[in-house]
């Protein structure tokens, strides 16, 4: 089912989402509706605040792939990439970023199960940009040269 996104102001998208602790059936819709509300809004990448459930748990769909990333903690991050994001939940922007070059996450899979990832490039700076969300943090916050954008 496709949710609605949260749009910048509503004061779910600045809390610190809590980690996830049940890997239930419910945890299992709500990334199937946040796969299902990310491909609707052709983003790169969609976190649970942005459809106003405040936990850590983030999608991401980039050329490498489709990713589930729950609980997702950076184990480093290294060297630097300047360059343009959008968020779906800042409609109508963009604006440009500094982000590491590449990243390298602990994180669990819907099931639970524990699994390490290096990404760099736009994919690093995917992870970053959904990462920052579970901790209330907007790209706007961090941008320079925040433009309109359609
Ligand atoms: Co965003």
């Amino acid at each position: 089912m496709i949710r609605e996104i949260v749009q910048v102001g509503d004061p779910v998208l600045r809390k610190k989402c809590e980690r996830v602790s049940r890997f239930d059936s419910a945890l299992c819709t709500l990334l199937d509706d946040m796969k299902e509300t990310l491909e609707a809004a052709e983003g790169a990448g969609l976190a649970a605040p942005q459809v106003g459930v405040p936990i850590r748990a983030v999608v991401v769909n980039v050329d490498e792939g489709y990713f589930e990333f729950i609980n997702p903690v950076f184990v480093w991050q290294k060297g630097e990439q300047r360059g343009p994001e959008g968020c779906l939940s800042v409609r109508g922007k963009a604006g440009d970023v500094v982000r590491p070059a590449k990243v390298k996450v602990i994180f669990q899979d819907r099931k639970g199960n524990k699994f390490s990832l290096v990404a760099r490039d736009f994919f690093a700076r995917a992870i970053c940009h959904e990462l920052d969300h579970l901790d209330g943090i907007l790209y706007i916050d961090k941008a320079t040269n925040v433009r309109d954008e359609d």
